[in-house]
């Protein structure tokens, strides 16, 4: 258990308990020989040793065809009758040469579901509607669009014969059952915790294999849109028999001053029939590659088919923390041989860093006090759905990032790793939720699994066991039992990860239910019982785990409920300031997690049809920013910022007065309309500045000072028509990898150059190169074109198209176009260079059979 004084919760920097860790296996300590903090350069393990073991990305050339949720001869004739599992070997959609050459071909990640047709269905009540998915045909009564075939087809070399060798998916929605060589492997009936099937027994050595899925997204996890399909990443990983067992490796530490001291453990499984003996070294590096520290544990013989425990502790001189401004990280190379033979390594990132949570003075990274600047976030972006390529994974941190956004939530589900892996290298923090809270076998293997996948990472500061389980946490429903249930998930929790604390997302009573086991107390909004909670338990430690929900459209400045879009001004459910003024001000306060950082398809609150996507994001679902952007960026960023909006567009309404807003954290702001000052304004703490403006074409620009010196200021003009188009790539080199990927921002301008915000000209693309268009947006929530064909309408100026790479490199150019003022084509172009790199090794396809 962490060692847990109430008022101060310390989750790093303490002993690891054995008895928590070892259970029952057996352990062999480390060698009293280790020097720590002193490299053996004579170890056959450098920063890039080649590994014994094979990992296989497994995401490309995989065919695809829809089956059947309700009829079997429209499923491949899948349950047809009775005996589909009486014999082993059987199911020949599963067998290499099954004639598949009217499937699709397609790469991973793929959700099927952002490619369907919108369907006006609001049949059914609250979380249980088509509303709840964007008004995607998925579920039980759409059942041509909710079941889908994969195959791939793939050599297994006879040299193979002998190594274990897995199947890996990274997250499948949902219910998969899988499916090699005829035989049925195993199934998984979640949509957001990985799986693995042994497949030694099964493989052909020497010859062709098949692997095929049926994926059923007919059920969901949650009331948000989900995607459907493999829209995680699939490996294939090869291994000698004896090998790390997955995600057993773990590396701890503790700071004393400038140095560390690390606790480093493992499990190694033997699956040969003879025992052996072996021990487990451990080689540390920096971020730089250089060897830092080693360590080996004692030798041990494993019996056969039996795993055992390895252990050592290893030292580091001038330890360079993990913080959100130097994301320092190192890696511990493992390296398991016998008879000096290299059997398996492993590499595991991690990151030294200390986290507190202190109930009278918040929370502290590496001994500083810091507030937590959260957003909540869905996996979901525009154009791709839920399945996201690395790169955009990446894009969207950068865009919380500008804002001064420190953490994330990964509400309301295990995460996918790329998303941990860049929250490790960016900086961010990460408060990493379950998906089903239950105590029963699947919620604790949920739980187990993300904990033992993720517990290595730095960016994770909290667990969290929970999102507003109504009936568990309030009197007269299920308090006790979920008092029970947040125990036993607690528990589980603290002896998997000793060094972390757990918290959940309750927006019901936290005196009570799951709450009684919490470390750390969550607040779903409630913000007048987070001060009541706080007087009555001054120990225990309070943040927001999801507060704010204002809603909001980018660029709309008037509510309008027969289009479906909500004032940028007031907002809906009211504004950022809401709740940052709350957190932001309370020293007991850890900070919180504003709900959301991006817009989501699904949940179209505050309307329904004919909107598919919520208003919830800060940014839209293509991360262009709305004006609540701003208001984050200038109370959670120090340098000085200003925003002044809304635009200067509102032909037919002169005369009205227009709300005009700033923020800014400068001190104060002077309005000037047309030239003419509206005089200064005192910026309150936290707050904003306004105006009522009557509306005459021209110029309104807002002047920010600090200790009476002007700083920054910022103008808004009445624009005229459309006259072209401005094109732009966040990069202008991508990989030759067929992943990698360019986002691409098309605005348009007026004849002075200025960006027209309220233009919805429809835009064409068209690449030429070694690229695909893989999708396109606009952030507009009641758009309901394809986020798939070469043509978007932009939304109050802007769109977006998301390109990738193909395995070729040279020139890519995109073109956009349209009709602007009178008809005038207007186009723009950009070039990218897809330049070659390093592939990662992958399960190459075999040629037709
Ligand atoms: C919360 C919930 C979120 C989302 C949000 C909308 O209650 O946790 O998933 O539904 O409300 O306001």
């Amino acid at each position: 258990m962490p060692r847990i004084s109430r008022r101060k919760l310390l989750v790093s920097g303490f002993a690891v308990s054995t008895a928590s860790l070892l259970g029952n296996t057996v352990w062999a300590e480390s060698d009293p020989r280790e020097q720590p903090g002193k490299a053996d350069v004579g170890s056959p393990l450098n920063a890039s040793t080649p590994e014994p073991r094979e990992q296989l990305l497994f995401d490309f050339g995989w065919r695809f065809t829809f089956g059947h949720g309700a009829d079997p001869t429209k499923d491949l004739g899948f349950g047809f009758g009775q005996s589909d599992f009486s014999k082993t070997g059987e199911f020949k959609f599963s067998k290499a040469g099954f004639d598949d050459s009217a499937w699709r071909t397609l790469d991973l990640p793929h959700d099927w579901a952002v490619e369907l047709p919108f369907v006006h269905d609001d049949a059914g009540t609250g979380d249980s509607q088509l509303r709840s998915h964007g008004y995607k045909p998925l579920g039980r009564r759409y059942p041509e669009t909710s079941v889908g075939w994969y195959r791939r087809e793939f050599e297994i070399p006879s040299t193979d014969n002998g190594r274990r060798i897995w199947v890996e998916f990274d997250g499948v929605f949902r219910d998969a059952l899988v499916f090699v060589n005829g035989c049925f492997i195993g199934r998984n009936n979640n949509g957001y915790v990985p799986f693995r099937f042994d497949l030694t027994d099964v493989l052909n050595y020497g010859g062709r294999n098949c692997l095929a899925l049926r994926v059923d997204a007919s059920f969901g996890d949650g009331w948000f849109y989900e995607g459907a399909g493999i829209y995680r990443d699939v490996w294939l990983s090869k291994t000698d028999p004896v090998h790390f067992e997955k995600w057993e490796s773990v590396v701890r530490s503790a700071t004393d001053g400038n140095a560390a001291r690390l606790s480093l453990s493992t499990l190694v499984r033997n699956e040969s029939a003879e025992a052996v003996n072996c021990s487990v070294r451990w080689k540390i590096f920096d971020a730089r590659g250089a060897a830092v520290a080693v360590a080996e544990s004692r030798t041990q013989s494993i019996a056969a088919y039996e795993s055992a425990g390895f252990r050592a502790t290893a030292g580091l001189a001038n330890t360079a923390l993990w913080s959100i401004e130097e994301p320092n990280l190192y890696s511990a190379v493992l390296a398991v041989e016998i008879d000096n033979q290299l059997r398996d390594t492993e590499r595991v990132t991690f990151g030294v860093r200390t986290v507190v949570f202190d109930a009278a003075k918040g929370f502290f990274l590496n001994g500083k006090p810091l507030k937590i600047q959260g957003t909540c976030n869905h996996q979901d972006h525009a154009g791709v759905g839920a399945a996201l390529p690395d790169g955009v994974q990446q894009f969207r941190l950068s865009v919380l990032r500008q804002m001064g956004c420190n953490a994330v939530r990964t509400s309301h589900n295990m995460p996918t790793p790329e998303l941990v892996d860049a929250c490790d290298r960016n900086g961010m923090m990460m408060m990493c939720e379950t998906r089903q809270m239950s105590s029963n076998p699947e919620g604790m293997q949920q739980l187990a699994t993300m904990i033992k996948r993720y517990r290595n990472s730095p960016s994770i500061i909290l667990w969290s066991i929970e999102n507003e389980e109504r009936h568990l946490q309030n009197k007269n429903e299920m308090a006790e039992q979920g008092a029970r249930m947040g125990a036993s998930m607690v528990r589980l929790c603290h002896r998997l990860d000793p060094t972390r604390l757990v918290s959940a997302a309750v927006d019901g009573d936290n005196e009570q239910g799951v709450s009684v086991a919490l470390d750390v107390i969550g607040f779903n909004y409630n913000l007048n019982l987070a001060d009541e909670f706080h007087t009555k338990h001054p120990n225990r430690p309070v943040f927001g785990s999801e507060t704010s929900s204002a809603v909001s459209t980018r660029g709309v400045y008037t509510t309008d409920k027969l289009r479906n879009q909500v004032s940028s001004v007031e907002g809906y459910w009211g504004t950022p300031e809401d709740w940052w003024s709350f957190y932001g001000e309370r020293e007991w306060a850890a900070g919180g997690f504003a709900w959301t950082g991006f817009d989501y398809r699904g949940e179209p609150s505050p309307y329904g049809w004919p909107s598919i996507s919520s208003q919830f994001g800060i940014v839209d679902t293509c991360g262009f920013p709305k004006d609540f952007f701003y208001y984050y960026k200038a109370w959670w960023r120090s340098e000085p910022s200003l925003h002044l909006f809304p635009h200067w567009n509102w032909s037919g309404r002169e005369g009205d007065e227009i709300p005009v807003w700033v923020y800014t954290n400068l001190d104060e702001v002077e309005l000037i309309v047309n030239g003419k000052s509206l005089g200064s304004k005192k910026v309150p703490r936290l707050g904003h500045v306004d105006w009522k403006v009557r509306f005459e074409p021209g110029a309104i620009e807002a002047r920010g000072s600090r200790d009476g010196k002007m700083v920054l200021s910022e103008i808004r003009d009445t624009t005229g028509p459309v006259a072209a188009l401005r094109l732009t790539s966040e990069r202008n080199e991508v990989n030759a990898d067929s992943e990698d990927v360019a986002i691409l921002t098309v605005e348009a301008l007026d004849s002075q150059g200025k960006l027209v915000p309220v233009a919805d000209n429809q835009v064409s693309f068209e690449i030429s190169g070694p690229a695909k268009l893989i999708g396109v947006g606009n952030g507009d929530p009641n758009c309901q074109e394809s986020d798939k064909e070469p043509k978007r309408s932009l939304f109050n100026g802007l769109a977006q198209a998301i390109i990738q790479s193909t395995f070729e490199t040279g020139q890519i150019q995109i073109e956009a176009s349209c009709l602007g003022h009178a008809g005038a084509r207007l186009s723009a172009k950009v070039i990218i260079n897809s330049k070659m790199t390093k592939l990662r090794p992958a399960v190459p396809i075999p040629p037709r059979s």
